[in-house]
Parts: C-alpha cells; sequence; structure tokens
C-alpha cells in the first residue's frame, strides 16, 4: 500500500504492471479463442470513458434513470435497515449517484465513513475533494483497487454497507459473478450488508436499444476498444471495416455487444507476437450486460451467504436494487 502524492485519502492498492501483463494475457487468448472475446478493460481509455459518460445520458439508456429513480425513493430504507456508519462504494467513478445514500445515511445519524473504491486514480483524484468539502463530518478514505481482484483492500473498519451499482454485477461472467460474491461474503462479518443493482428483464425492443442507440455512440465506444488494442499492442485493425452489433441473447439472459467484421481481415498485433484473421460476418464479443429478476439476484445471494433484506425497483419496475445482509 502507498499513500498518493498529496492526497492523503486516496490509498493505491494496484500494481499496474502485473494488471497490464494479465490484460495481456487475456487478450491473447480472447482473440485466438473461438468465437473471439475481448476484456471490457480496453473500452475505458480516456475517449472511452467520455464516449460512457454521453451513453448515460443517452435517451435509449434507462438503466441509468431507473437506478436513479429506485435510489431516490428507497436510500432511507437503506440508511435506517442497514444502520451501517462507513459506506464502501465498489466502482464509485465520479460518485454522483451515491450522494443520494451518502445524504440518507447522514440523515439517519450513523455514518462515520466513505471509502469509494476505483480503478482509476483519476475519476477519485476528482472526486474524493469534493466529497471532502461537501461532507466535512465524514471520514472520506478513497481506494485505488480493482475490486474484482482485490477487495480484501478493503479497510476493515465499523460496520459496512458494500454497494455496487450501475448494473455493473450484470457486466461479470456467471462464474465471475459468482467467484464476486463468494469473495465478498468472505470479506464481510455477519450482520453486515450488500446493496447492488442489478438492470431487469424487459422486452427486447427496450433492452436493445438501451445497447444500440440512435446516435451511435455505443457503437462508437465498443468500436473504440479496437483503436485501443492498436495503440496498445501496436495492432492495425481497420476499424472502420467493423461495425457494432447488440444481440440479446434469451438463453443467457444478457445482451451481448460484439464488433463485427464487415470483410475478411487479417490483424496483426505484434506486441502479442500475433496474427489473427477474421471471417467475414465474424463477430468477436466485447462486453455482456445481464439481466435479472428480482428472483434469480435472491437466489444468488442466497448461495453466496447472504439473506435479502429489502427490495426495491424505479416506480416502472425497470431496474432493481437489492439489498442483502451477510449470513
Ligand atoms: N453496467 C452498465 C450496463 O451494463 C453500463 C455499461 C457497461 C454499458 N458497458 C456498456 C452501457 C455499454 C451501455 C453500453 O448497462
Amino acid at each position: 500500500m502507498t499513500s498518493h502524492g498529496t492526497l492523503p485519502s486516496l490509498d493505491v492498492h494496484l500494481d499496474e504492471a502485473a494488471a497490464d501483463a494479465a490484460l495481456r494475457e487475456d487478450a491473447r487468448r480472447g482473440l485466438t479463442s473461438t468465437p473471439k472475446v475481448l476484456r471490457p478493460q480496453w473500452l475505458y481509455d480516456a475517449r472511452g470513458s467520455e464516449l460512457f459518460e454521453q451513453i448515460t445520458a443517452l435517451p435509449e439508456y434507462y438503466p441509468f434513470t431507473a437506478e436513479r429513480e429506485a435510489l431516490a425513493d428507497g436510500a432511507d430504507d437503506v440508511a435506517r435497515l442497514s444502520g451501517a456508519d462507513t459506506f464502501v462504494e465498489l466502482g464509485s467513478g465520479s460518485s454522483t449517484k451515491s450522494t443520494l445514500l451518502l445524504d440518507a445515511m447522514s440523515r439517519t445519524g450513523t455514518l462515520r465513513r466513505y471509502i469509494p473504491v476505483d480503478v482509476s486514480a483519476a475519476a477519485l483524484e476528482e472526486a474524493v475533494p469534493a466529497l471532502v468539502a461537501g461532507y466535512p463530518d465524514l471520514d472520506v478514505r478513497g481506494v485505488v483497487a480493482d475490486f474484482t481482484a482485490n477487495l480484501h483492500s478493503i479497510p476493515r473498519v465499523g460496520s459496512r454497507l458494500v454497494v455496487l451499482l450501475g448494473g455493473t454485477i450484470g457486466n461479470f461472467e456467471p462464474e465471475q459473478r459468482r467467484d464476486f460474491l463468494a469473495a465478498l461474503a468472505d470479506t464481510l462479518d455477519a450482520g453486515e450488508h450488500f446493496l447492488v443493482g442489478t438492470d431487469l428483464i424487459k422486452d427486447e425492443a427496450t433492452l436493445v436499444a438501451a445497447y444500440d442507440d440512435a446516435a451511435g455512440v455505443t457503437a462508437e465506444f465498443e468500436r473504440n476498444a479496437l483503436t485501443v488494442l492498436n495503440r496498445v499492442l501496436g495492432a492495425d485493425f481497420d476499424v472502420d471495416g467493423f461495425s457494432y452489433v447488440a444481440a440479446w441473447v434469451p438463453q443467457s439472459s444478457r445482451i451481448e455487444m460484439r464488433v463485427r467484421a464487415d470483410r475478411p481481415m487479417t490483424v496483426s498485433v505484434p506486441a502479442l507476437d500475433l496474427t489473427v484473421s477474421f471471417a467475414e460476418g465474424e463477430e468477436m464479443r466485447t462486453e455482456i450486460s445481464t439481466k435479472f429478476t428480482r428472483e434469480g439476484i435472491a437466489s444468488e445471494l442466497d448461495a453466496a451467504g447472504f439473506d435479502v433484506a429489502h427490495w426495491f425497483t424505479d416506480p416502472a419496475g425497470r431496474f432493481g436494487l437489492t439489498l442483502a445482509r451477510r449470513r
């Protein structure tokens, strides 16, 4: 653990060299597997993060508004039922949605600490000073970490409420999701809480539109992964030769985001000492976004060692939040 520059409230638990090496190995595996697949990490360079911010403001992208509405309604219940004095937010980013919970938990008078955890030091460096200024009575301590790999870096203090918003749990593969829930259960003591946001299964047209907007922002976001591979691995993807596909796969209750080669292509990836060929129409998956039912997420939480304490949604029932309690 290192203390970060002039910000005493930021702890860094990220070994970037190791993370880079792992990401490259994953790229090799993904580009040589059938079907081809990429890690979502390749999406989030500076341009990708900017495009992602735009996605959350798109009219078709209902999960963002729906989760906000649900939180606005349910935050007081979460504060009261959890009784937590420490709020840990995984993947906090700019911490914009967190204020609904911070305010509710401040009102109940139990909250002492806010620990935003994010893989991006830049996001925390921007968010933490504003939070410190806005919540002078709160002990704010940012943690730079990849929470999928590093849950034990969450400080073991007070009575914690761990929060994962944005439907992020839906971006994990089923096995990753199970491992994550098990690791989280292992990190928490009996009686501590976990609040998780999940987008809910609904009609295909609404789901697909949310991930394939008319303005083409999501398409640009997903194809940006190829631009990042070109820059970071010296690859020569012809980015304009790929189109974007968002497909609803009912058997696995998920949207799959894919890029599709419009013609046969050969791509060289010098940093991996690799040449990859694409057939015309071949698709490569860049991300998944799993959709849930109330019962589905409840049973996964139960299997990991949690009891459901509270369930709430936006008024239209599009997006669900589950408050779970470690047994
Ligand atoms: N976790 C969110 C979701 O699955 C956000 C997200 C990740 C997203 N990648 C995306 C949204 C691509 C739109 C497009 O919805």
